[in-house]
């Protein structure tokens, strides 16, 4: 992350005397899109995220500079000050839900800057909200729990940025924990870190770079899918719901929204059967469950698209132990989990592959799983 650059910056526009605080990206095992469903997830932080320089700055405004964008944005702090650029909703919007919960913010000087890649499906604006929620809370001594902090994160999306998005990002970025993944029940919100070190395998992101912007909000509609389905049922959510119960409903509901909870209530089995698997060291069961969620999200749930189906399926071929779509779909990259002896071919000729197709090479990631927030 960029330490350096962003004190300098903040000295340079602002002065001296700020604090600096980060907060990482995330990558998800497996338990996907069932957050919002009062399901399971399986994320740990990454090595990469946000790092911001702070200093209160005694007035009711905030100057917030966005190094990597060379942008600067100026607002206060009531909810008709919303700010015009995209990225500076964030901010101000974990300030209006800080506020909101009774916290006595005042104006602040900030810079920030980011190594999560963009669209990557890593998370970049969970860390972003976590860093601020983080710091604002030591800084002004709000003495706001951790869970609330990832919830003013996810507010933040509801509110301020048009994604009903559910709390897995901003839980893992909050709570993430050096060599630790962490299952979490999304409805109870009880966790435990589980140390992950697979020996023998290595987890590798491929970023297809590729960020599809279709017409409407997709995961806003899949989220509305699965409402649908579970009213349906007379449940508060898709969790706990049995392929029989759905079935029992299928001509109520749509064939889409049929196929949505489909996916929904198969891959709650399937982090189940990880972390079992994962106990016993199993990484073969792992990494089928992967490819099994993969091709669920394609063909079910519909949050792939071609590139990633390409990359999975180049995985699979190359003897992968598991691949598969990760995050919230419709671009982004696949977390694959391979074979320390397969890694090197695997990654040439995913390489090479999906050049000679898409005319780019993907990006790769080795995966470090890291901390979550805090004051550096
Ligand atoms: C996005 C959302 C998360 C989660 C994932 C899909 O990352 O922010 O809440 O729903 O998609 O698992």
């Amino acid at each position: 992350m960029n330490i350096l650059p962003v004190s300098e910056k903040f000295g340079e526009l602002y002065g001296p005397g700020a604090e600096l605080f980060a907060s990482p990206g995330r990558i998800n095992l497996i338990g996907e899109h069932t957050d919002y469903n009062g399901g399971f997830v399986f994320p740990g932080a990454v090595d990469k995220g946000i790092v911001a320089a702070i200093r209160p700055n005694g007035t009711d405004r905030v100057r917030a500079h966005a190094l990597d964008l060379g942008e600067t944005a100026e607002f206060g702090l009531r909810e008709e000050d919303k700010p015009a650029q995209p990225w500076a909703r964030y901010i101000f919007g974990v300030c209006r839900e800080m506020q909101k919960r009774g916290a006595a913010l005042g104006g602040f000087d900030t810079v920030f800057s980011g190594d999560v890649p963009l669209g990557a499906g890593m998370s970049s604006s969970a860390a972003l909200e976590s860093t601020y929620a983080f710091a604002l809370n030591e800084l002004y001594a709000c003495g706001i729990d951790k869970f609330e902090l990832a919830r003013i994160g996810q507010a933040t999306e509801h509110n301020y940025c048009g994604v009903n998005c559910g709390i897995m990002d901003q839980f893992a970025s909050v709570f993430g924990r050096k060599g630790c993944l962490m299952r979490l029940d999304c409805r109870s919100m009880e966790f435990e870190y589980f140390p992950f070190d697979p020996k023998g395998y290595r987890l590798v992101l491929v970023d297809s770079r590729v960020k599809h912007e279709l017409v409407g909000s997709p995961y806003n509609d899949r989220r509305a899918s699965c409402e649908r389905v579970a009213k349906v049922l007379g449940q508060e959510f898709l969790r706990g719901a049995t392929m029989e119960q759905l079935d029992a409903v299928r001509d109520r509901i749509s064939d889409e929204d049929y196929r949505r909870a489909r996916y929904v209530i198969g891959e709650e089995r399937r982090v189940l059967d990880v972390c079992e698997a994962l106990q016993q060291g199993d990484y073969e069961t792992v990494g089928r469950r992967m490819f099994e969620t993969h091709w669920g999200m394609s063909r079910d749930y519909e949050v792939s698209c071609e590139e990633l189906d390409f990359l999975a399926a180049v995985a699979e071929e190359c003897g992968v132990t598991g691949a598969r779509i990760m995050g919230g779909g419709f671009g982004g990259c696949t977390i694959n989990l391979v074979r320390d002896e397969r890694y090197d071919s695997f990654i040439a000729e995913a390489k090479r592959r999906f050049n000679e197709k898409y005319g780019h090479e993907p990006q790769v990631y080795d995966v470090v799983i890291s901390d979550g927030s805090r004051r550096l």
